[in-house]
């Protein structure tokens, strides 16, 4: 069954449209996140869902029930926000059990819950502190806390760990993956990063202008992309896009001249003109002392950045009148201005009609 039905829904805010028309369904118990760039409505879908901005058009099903017009206390939802709201003059536990003190639920059973919540979020030796005692870390998870106490069908998270510092975010994003499968709750979480949407999500929903522009589990979007916004959202370091012309016959030709040869048949149905090759760094590797496969296009290169991460570095080259950005076990990168040879995996690559930005 789906947890979460929204067809065709609006929302603007006076001339300014948030939300252009989204339909969305998310089956029960599934992780679902909502990515795209600031501004593109994530939010205001977010909050629409809530019950904190009336629609202007459409509808929502919660549970297998209409929800449009019900109040946000009615929606069985619970929300995390991007900054914790937290009440300054409560404990920890006052803080958890808000929600369910407010429901008039007996004292036992709110002890009972708030225990489980602090249980599995490690609140347990916090819940006699008060806000102004905790680190940013904590007091996300008290938030997160006042949240599943409330047991509700769909949980809502709005960027809730983008005011965190890098290190904790990686550790409370484990957390929240670790938290969904044991609540086995419907999830819908938003965030502009995409390395969160790839790593929480079973399915990831990408919103540009107010609408979806695809939607899949993490590999289908990574490995097919439909249009250039999402082959450049997913995946970091970012995919690249080398101009190039379709030599009929042959294959791609790049400004400078050289040309890149293709397995028979990969061109078939494209008809000659500019195109885009979409290729990420990962699948351009250094050249070995073989010689590269069919499909595999070997080219020398100079290179001019070198970003070392570690185990890997990030050496960039001109190609084609672009940047371009390969990643590199950290042994095998160039020193900054040599020139060496590039094998590119157009087997892998995505070709893009500039006109139109869609994928071929
Ligand atoms: N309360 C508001 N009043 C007016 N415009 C708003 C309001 N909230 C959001 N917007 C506008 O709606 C659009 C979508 O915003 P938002 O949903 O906050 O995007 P996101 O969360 O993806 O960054 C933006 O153009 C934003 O400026
Ligand atoms: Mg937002």
């Amino acid at each position: 069954m789906a947890d979460l039905a929204i067809r065709a829904l609006k929302k603007s805010y006076g001339a300014t449209p948030a939300v252009r028309g989204v339909d969305l369904t998310i089956p029960a118990g599934e992780f679902a996140v909502l990515v795209g760039p600031s501004g593109c409505g994530k939010s205001t879908l977010l909050r629409t869902i809530a019950g904190l901005e009336e629609a202007d058009g459409g509808s929502i099903e919660i549970g297998g029930r209409v929800a449009t017009d019900l109040r946000p206390k009615d929606r069985d939802i619970a929300m995390v926000f991007q900054n914790y709201a937290l009440y300054p003059y409560l404990t920890v536990f006052e803080n958890v059990a808000f929600g369910l003190r407010a429901r008039k639920l007996p004292d036992a059973e709110v002890r009972k819950r708030v225990g489980r919540a602090a249980e599995m979020l490690g609140l347990g030796p916090l819940l006699e502190r008060y806000p102004r005692q905790l680190s940013g870390g904590q007091r996300q998870r008290v938030a997160i806390g006042r949240a599943i106490v409330r047991d509700a069908r769909l949980f809502l998270f709005d960027e809730p760990l983008s005011n965190l510092d890098a290190q904790l975010r990686d550790e409370m994003r484990g957390e929240l993956k670790r938290l969904h499968q044991e609540l086995g709750k419907t999830f819908m979480y938003v965030t502009h990063d995409q390395t969160e949407a790839m790593t929480l999500a079973d399915r990831i929903v990408v919103l540009k202008d107010g609408l979806i522009e695809q939607q899949g589990s993490p590999l289908d979007l990574y490995e097919r992309p439909r249009t250039r916004f999402v082959a450049g959202f997913i995946g970091s370091p970012q995919m690249n896009f080398i101009p190039a012309e379709v030599a009929p016959g042959r294959g791609l030709r790049l400004s400078d001249g050289r040309e890149l040869p293709l397995k028979a048949g990969r061109l078939a149905g494209i008809a000659p003109g500019a195109v885009l090759i979409g290729l990420r760094p990962t699948h351009i590797a250094r050249a070995g002392a073989q010689p590269p496969a069919t499909g595999v296009a070997r080219l020398s290169v100079r290179a001019d950045l070198i970003q070392p991460t570690g185990a890997r570095a990030y050496v960039s080259f001109r190609l084609g009148g672009v940047e371009t950005t390969t990643e590199l076990e950290a042994r095998e990168a160039p020193r900054l201005g040599e020139e060496f040879a590039v094998d590119l995996d157009l087997d892998r690559a995505v070709l893009i009609d500039p006109q139109t930005d869609r994928v071929i």
